[in-house]
C-alpha cells in the first residue's frame, strides 16, 4: 500500500473528466513503452528499477562509507550541480531540523554544498568555514567534466591537501562518477579515492536513488533503506495498473497535459512546509529539464506558502490566467504546538487559542486553494501523511514516473537535455577554452 494520495477534484471546474480520460489509451501505451524500453530515450530508463534492484552489497557499501565520513566530519561538503546535487539536498533538507543549532544537537555533520554556482564570494566563505572545521567531501559528476563542480573541487581539494596533507585528504574524499570515463574518474583512480558509480542508464535528474543521492543522505544521518522502501512501494503500486482513476502518476500526467492543452502553461508547486523548499527545487529541475524542449513544455515554478502569499500570491490570484498549481500537502507535522490564550488579546487571536499551529496552516492551505479556484487557477493536490524517508521515497518515484509519462504525452524525449549545452559553449568561448577558437571569434564579433 502507498501512503501518497493524489486528488484533482479542484481541476474539474476547468476541464471535464472525459478530457482527462481521453489520455487513457496513450498513457497505457507509454507505460508499456517504459516497461519494455521502446520509447524515446529508452537507454535512460535505469531509474525505473532502482528501488527494487539496488542490492544489499551496494547499500552496505554506502552505509559503511557514510559511517566512516560521519565519524570524521563536523562538516561534510557535497560538490555537484543539477541532478548531481538537488535530489540529495531535497531529501536532506526535508528531513533535517530547520535550524543549524538543532542540526548540530542531533549529532549529524552539517551538510554544505558547493559546485552549484560560480560565486567567488560563496566559495571564499566556504573555505573560511572549512578552515575551522573537520570536514569530508563528496564530489559528484556523472560526466566528470562539468565546469561548476570541477572548479569547486579544484579549490576544495587544494584546501584539503593543505589542511590535512595529501595522504589524509585522500581518505576524506569520495568521488561519484561514471564507471570508466571523464576527468573525475581519471583523477579518482590516480589519487585512489573511494568511488561510487552513476549507472550509465540513469540520467542526472533521475539519479537520487543511486549513490548520487543515497551517499550524502546517509552521511547526513538518514535511513536510505526506508527511502528505497518507500520508492519500492510506489514502484510496485504503479505497476499494478495504468488506469487514470487508480494510478496517481497516470492521473497527474493526464491532468497536467489536459491543462496544458487549455493554455495553462505554468505549473506552480506549492508547499506549506519550509522543509520542502528544496524538494520543489528538485521537482523544478526534473520537470523543466525533462519537458522544456522543441518549443513545448509546462514551465515549472514554485512557491513556499504562506510566505509567498504575501508576494506571489497577488499574481496567482489575479494575474495572467496561464497558471495551475499543485499543492504538496502534509497531514501531520513532527511536533505539537498550540496557539496560547492571552487575557489581553490585543492581537485578537484568542479565537484560535488552543488550536494546533498546523490547523491554522491547513486552513490557510484550504482557503487559498478555494480562492485560487475561484480566481481561475486549477488546483491539484499531492498529500503525504507526514514527511519521513518512506513517504519521500514514494514521492520521488511518483514524480519521476509521472514525468516520464507526461513527457511522452507531450511527444518529447524526457531523458535528454540538449538545451543546456548552449550556455556552456558561449562560456567556454568567452573564457578562451582550447578547441573553441571559432566560437570565440564569432562571439567577440557579436559583442563588438
Ligand atoms: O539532469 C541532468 O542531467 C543535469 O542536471 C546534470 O545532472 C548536471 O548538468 C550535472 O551533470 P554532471 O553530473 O555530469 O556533472
Amino acid at each position: 500500500m502507498i501512503h501518497l494520495k493524489f486528488n484533482y477534484e479542484k481541476v474539474l471546474p476547468f476541464i471535464g473528466r472525459q478530457e482527462i480520460h481521453g489520455y487513457q489509451e496513450a498513457i497505457e501505451s507509454h507505460f508499456l513503452a517504459i516497461r519494455e524500453r521502446t520509447g524515446k530515450g529508452s537507454d535512460f530508463l535505469g531509474w525505473t528499477e532502482l528501488p527494487s534492484s539496488t542490492d544489499e552489497t551496494l547499500i552496505k557499501k554506502i552505509e559503511t562509507a557514510a559511517t566512516r565520513f560521519r565519524e570524521m566530519s563536523e562538516v561534510s561538503v557535497v560538490v555537484g550541480i543539477g541532478g548531481s546535487y538537488l535530489g540529495a539536498r531535497a531529501v536532506i533538507e526535508a528531513l533535517s531540523p530547520h535550524f543549524p543549532l538543532l542540526r548540530k544537537k542531533a549529532g549529524n555533520p552539517v551538510m554544505l554544498y558547493a559546485g552549484n554556482n560560480i560565486s567567488e564570494d560563496y566559495l571564499a566563505e566556504l573555505l573560511q568555514v572549512l578552515d575551522e572545521k573537520e570536514y569530508t567531501l563528496t564530489v559528484i559528476s556523472k560526466s566528470g567534466t562539468t565546469t561548476e563542480p570541477a572548479l569547486a573541487f579544484r579549490l576544495l581539494r587544494e584546501h584539503m591537501e593543505k589542511k590535512y596533507g595529501k595522504e589524509e585528504a585522500r581518505n576524506r574524499i569520495i568521488a561519484i562518477t561514471d564507471k570508466e570515463k571523464g576527468a573525475l574518474k581519471q583523477l579518482a583512480t590516480e589519487e585512489g579515492y573511494e568511488t561510487f558509480v552513476v549507472p550509465d542508464d540513469v540520467g542526472g535528474r533521475y539519479s537520487v536513488l543511486t549513490p548520487v543521492g543515497l551517499l550524502p543522505i546517509a552521511v547526513a544521518g538518514f535511513d536510505i533503506r526506508a527511502l528505497l522502501q518507500g520508492a519500492r512501494y510506489m514502484q510496485e503500486f504503479l505497476q499494478t495498473t495504468s488506469q487514470i482513476d487508480e494510478n496517481p502518476a497516470a492521473a497527474y500526467a493526464a491532468v497536467r497535459n489536459a491543462l496544458y492543452a487549455k493554455g495553462k502553461t505554468i505549473e506552480i508547486m506549492v508547499n506549506y512546509e519550509p522543509a520542502l523548499f528544496y524538494f520543489t527545487e528538485w521537482w523544478k529541475q526534473l520537470y523543466g529539464e525533462s519537458e522544456g524542449k522543441e518549443n513545448k513544455g509546462i514551465f515549472p515554478a514554485g512557491v513556499s506558502n504562506t510566505t509567498d502569499l504575501h508576494s506571489m500570491g497577488q499574481y496567482i490570484q489575479e494575474g495572467n490566467r496561464i497558471l495551475f498549481e499543485t499543492v504538496l500537502s502534509v497531514e501531520r507535522p513532527k511536533h505539537n504546538l498550540v496557539v496560547p490564550a492571552e487575557e489581553a488579546n490585543l492581537d485578537k487571536l484568542n479565537y484560535i487559542a488552543g488550536k494546533r499551529i498546523h490547523e491554522v496552516n491547513r486552513m490557510a492551505e484550504l482557503g487559498t486553494a478555494l480562492a485560487h479556484v475561484d480566481g481561475g487557477v486549477p488546483n491539484l493536490k499531492v498529500t503525504l501523511p507526514e514527511i519521513n524517508e518512506t513517504t519521500l521515497g514514494e514521492l520521488i518515484y511518483f514524480y519521476e514516473m509521472a514525468c516520464a509519462v507526461s513527457g511522452y504525452l507531450l511527444g518529447i524525449n524526457p531523458f535528454d537535455q540538449p538545451g543546456v549545452e548552449a550556455y556552456k559553449r558561449n562560456m567556454f568561448a568567452l573564457l578562451g577554452k582550447p578547441g573553441f577558437e571559432e566560437e570565440t571569434e564569432r562571439i567577440r564579433e557579436k559583442l563588438n
